[in-house]
């Protein structure tokens, strides 16, 4: 008990270097290393965010699962995965876990559902998911039931998680890539593996598996829109420095951004804890993502009408300037910039209307612990008017993006009173 205390502390403040876990080629020489493979699991499912989706949030009971998983196809619950025999993972084999991770296998070899990141823990080596196992071993068991699927039919049907499997998992542990720097291969293991950045960020298609060839290019999911983070000039980070990248998945914030929707969580739970090295591996990899053939829509085809920027305009001096400033650059670490802003300029308007309807509490994570307020607008401005300010916020200041339309603003209230969160 004494030491689970302390491990977290030890991997972000503590040595660094006893916390990181080696990608790829160099996994071999990690038993040589002198530290805990407990420890190192441990890090392991901060990375892989576990917690994110088997706590149920408020339970008080680490890992022991019940927590509804939103998926396109309808909810499942996650299953515990505490050291219980009966109603956790205790009775597994180290393979049959391995296998879960990596191959998507449930007991028996019953396939899972990809609501499970296994096409991304696939990357993982062999010895990094023992080390999970071993953490998860080392933790209390829980005794608590889950009923996993509860989807409908024919959703409900874990034979057809084969053909999906056939089709669009391709199983297999990282390859470095040789061509590329150390530091490199480790931001593209962590960020393509246990990381699963891609879960959220990367398009998918009609049966929710991801659309490789636009990888990390932007994905809607529960109410939010992931952005584009490559390094795509307009809508990914192409204005970020490593630095900054390095900030906001520290910290929820940088210079420009703060981080609002469900980002949050991962950053709470996950990128806020990992060790600066990381960090930086990541937002190397990150960087030298192109943005491929969408790199040059940038500007929008269909220019705003001017009426319509003039009402924004408008607007915007009236309820927003004060604090995002009249030249949109916001207030450095208090108010976002929306000038340049990556996330103001995704084609999917979805999270700025979450945020300027529903408002926002920033992220607090303990290296920045203050959380500024982004106001609710839900009952200050009609549709209309949330069309305009909008619209005005991604055609200004150099911004470019699509118009937004009433409708499109009353189908994202209509969404966000159907959802509890
Ligand atoms: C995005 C949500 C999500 C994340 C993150 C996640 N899991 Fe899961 N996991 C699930 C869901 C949902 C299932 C149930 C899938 C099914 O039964 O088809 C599952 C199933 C499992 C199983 C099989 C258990 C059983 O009883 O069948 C194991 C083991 C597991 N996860 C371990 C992990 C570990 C370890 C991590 C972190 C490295 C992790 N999971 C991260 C959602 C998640
Ligand atoms: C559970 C879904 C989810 C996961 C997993 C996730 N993200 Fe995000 N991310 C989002 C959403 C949604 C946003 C946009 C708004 C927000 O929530 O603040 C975002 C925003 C970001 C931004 C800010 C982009 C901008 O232009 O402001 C960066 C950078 C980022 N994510 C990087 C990552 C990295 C790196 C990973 C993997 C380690 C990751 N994300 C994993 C959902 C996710
Ligand atoms: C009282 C100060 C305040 C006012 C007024 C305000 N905002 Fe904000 N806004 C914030 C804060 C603080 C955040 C960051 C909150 C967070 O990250 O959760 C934010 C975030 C945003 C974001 C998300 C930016 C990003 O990078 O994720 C958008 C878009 C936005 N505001 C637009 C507007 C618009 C449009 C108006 C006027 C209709 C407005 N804001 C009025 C304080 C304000």
């Amino acid at each position: 008990m004494r030491d689970k205390k302390h491990w977290p502390l030890a991997c972000v403040f503590g040595t660094i270097a006893l916390c990181l876990p080696l990608a790829g080629a160099d996994a071999a020489g990690i038993d040589s290393q002198n530290f805990g493979q407990v420890e190192r699991g441990h890090y392991l499912t901060v990375v892989g965010d576990c917690a994110a989706c088997h706590t149920l949030p408020g339970s008080g009971h680490a890992f022991a699962g019940g927590r509804p998983i939103e998926t396109p196809f309808g909810t499942l619950f996650a299953p515990n995965i505490t050291p219980d025999p009966t109603t956790g993972i205790g009775a597994w084999t180290d393979d049959e876990f391995v296998n879960a991770l990596t191959k998507g296998t449930g007991r028996n070899g019953t396939r899972l559902y990809p609501a499970m990141p296994y096409t991304y823990y696939t990357r993982l080596t062999r010895d990094d998911a023992l080390a999970i196992r071993s953490y998860l071993n080392s933790i209390p068991a829980v005794d608590n039931p889950v009923q996993v699927d509860q989807l409908p039919f024919p959703f409900s049907m874990r034979w057809t998680l084969a053909v999906w499997d056939q089709l669009f998992f391709t199983p297999g542990t990282f390859h470095p890539d040789p061509n590329k720097s150390a530091e490199w291969n480790r931001g593209a293991y962590l960020a393509e593996g246990p990381g699963h950045c891609g879960m959220c960020h990367t398009p998918k298609n009609f049966l929710g598996a991801d659309e490789t060839s636009q990888k990390l290019q932007g994905y809607a999911l529960q109410g939010w829109f992931a952005p584009n983070i490559t390094d795509d000039a307009r809508r990914g980070l192409g204005g970020w420095s490593v630095d900054d990248i390095v900030a906001y998945l520290k910290t929820g914030h940088n210079k420009t951004s703060a981080a609002t929707g469900l980002m949050s969580e991962t950053l709470n739970l996950s990128t806020s804890k990992m060790s600066d090295e990381d960090l930086k591996a990541i937002a190397v990899y990150l960087k030298d993502q192109s943005a491929g053939g969408n790199a040059n829509k940038t500007a929008s085809a269909d220019p705003p009408d001017q009426a319509v920027m003039k009402a924004g305009a408008q607007i915007y001096a009236d309820e927003c300037a004060g604090c995002h400033a009249a030249d949109g650059k916001g207030e450095a670490r208090l108010f976002p910039s929306l000038n340049g802003s990556p996330v103001v300029q995704q084609t999917d308007p979805t999270t700025i209307l979450h945020v300027v309807l529903r408002g926002a509490l920033s992220v607090a994570t303990k290296p920045a612990p203050t959380a500024p307020a982004m106001p609710q607008f839900a009952w200050i401005l009609n549709d209309d008017e949330v069309a305009a300010v909008v619209t005005y916020i991604r055609n200004s200041w150099g911004n470019s993006a699509p118009p937004v339309t009433a409708s499109q603003v009353e189908k994202t209230r209509q969404m966000l009173l159907e959802r509890s969160d």
